[in-house]
């Protein structure tokens, strides 16, 4: 329905359209050819039409503010590990996919509610305004605001108050979206930098054949590394884990061990050392039997195996913590409890 369709009686007062037609001659060959005739859109003439377009507009501010409570509904509640199968990108992670399809809904019906509004139910008047100078006189300044008045007062802000207070909340609560994703800051770590999965009773599991070890399984001289019994590769937090808790054992004639608690902290000679270096926590990876020395490859730090693991050469700050091991009923190799002190870099130690 156009605006030729309608009774002259029901059309809106005309309204004037200002600027000059110009006539376009040789002094002037881009004359301004002035507007069109104003053709009314359908909301301006039937108040039924306008209000369809205020529940469209409302309609999608609160799909808005329902797609971002979505987002941070699945910010919750979706674990990071789940995947989903999404044609045609294939297998791929189930909360980015959430997230980002709530925040794209959320983001489109804020502006497609917007566009909506202004093309439907904000004045549809046009309007021609001579070019002037760049810095605007004072009474300019006083027309903007003005005609910023006018506007807010033709955006019909204040009698439309579904459209006004659902664009309210759904502007008010997208800025949530942010604030959620700062829990990507936390938790924070707790005691867990001073513990490992080491405790009491725990196998000496070898990371090269997943068997727990028997003192016979150690020769002198040979350099195992190990990871505490139920520690598996393809645990979601093995990484994590094996940082903190790897393990190197080496065999040393008792007779050779110098350090009195190493001695009584070993088991037959075997002693237990973490395999993370106090400088920066690269894994210890290098025995010299003749020596007992073990090196770290990353800066050349140098701990003497025999002798508490006391570093003898290099930029690491301490001695590497050692674990009490001893043997169960079984025979095996255990743990006596977690490290005494931190593994790995010492920055705890400062504070
Ligand atoms: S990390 Fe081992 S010496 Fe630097």
């Amino acid at each position: 329905m156009s605006s030729q369709d309608i009774p002259e009686e029901n059309l809106p007062a005309e309204q004037d359209a200002h600027g000059e037609v110009g006539v376009a001659d040789d002094k002037d060959p881009f004359a301004d050819p002035g507007l069109p005739p104003h053709e009314h859109r359908i909301q301006d003439i039937d108040e039924r039409a306008a209000k369809r377009s205020e529940r469209a507009v409302a309609f999608l501010f609160t799909v808005s503010m329902l797609a971002t409570v979505g987002f941070i509904a699945s910010y919750v509640a979706i674990d990071t590990d789940k995947s989903v199968y999404i044609f045609p990108l294939g297998h791929i992670s189930a909360l980015n996919f959430a997230l980002g399809m709530t925040l794209g809904v959320s983001l489109f019906c804020i502006g497609a509610g917007a566009v909506h509004w202004a093309r439907t139910l904000m004045s549809d008047v046009e309007v021609a305004e001579e070019r002037h100078a760049v810095q605007s006189p004072p009474e300019v300044k006083a027309k903007v605001l003005a005609d910023f008045a006018d506007g807010a007062k033709e955006s019909a802000i204040g009698r439309r108050k579904l459209v006004r207070n659902t664009m309210f909340g759904a502007l008010a609560l997208f800025p949530l979206s942010g604030v959620v994703l700062l829990r990507d800051l936390g938790p924070l770590p707790g005691t867990k930098l001073r513990h490992t999965l080491w405790s009491k009773g725990k196998l000496l599991v070898n990371m090269n054949t997943n068997e727990p070890l028997r003192p016979s399984d150690v020769a002198v001289g040979s350099l195992t590394f190990c990871k505490p019994e139920g520690l598996e590769e393809h645990d979601h937090d093995f990484q994590t884990e094996i940082a903190k808790a790897a393990l190197m054992i080496v065999r040393i004639q008792p007779d050779n061990i110098k350090d009195k608690r190493e001695l009584e902290w070993s088991h037959e000679g075997i002693v237990a050392y973490s395999k993370i270096c106090t400088h920066v926590g690269c894994p210890i990876s290098l025995y010299e039997q003749q020596t007992h020395h073990a090196l770290c490859p990353c800066h050349q730090s140098t701990f003497d195996l025999s002798d508490g693991a006391r570093v003898i050469f290099g930029p690491a700050g301490h001695a590497l913590p050692q674990l009490r091991i001893g043997v169960n009923d079984e025979g095996y190799l255990e743990a006596l409890g977690d490290f005494e002190e931190p593994v790995g870099p010492a920055f705890w130690e400062r504070g």
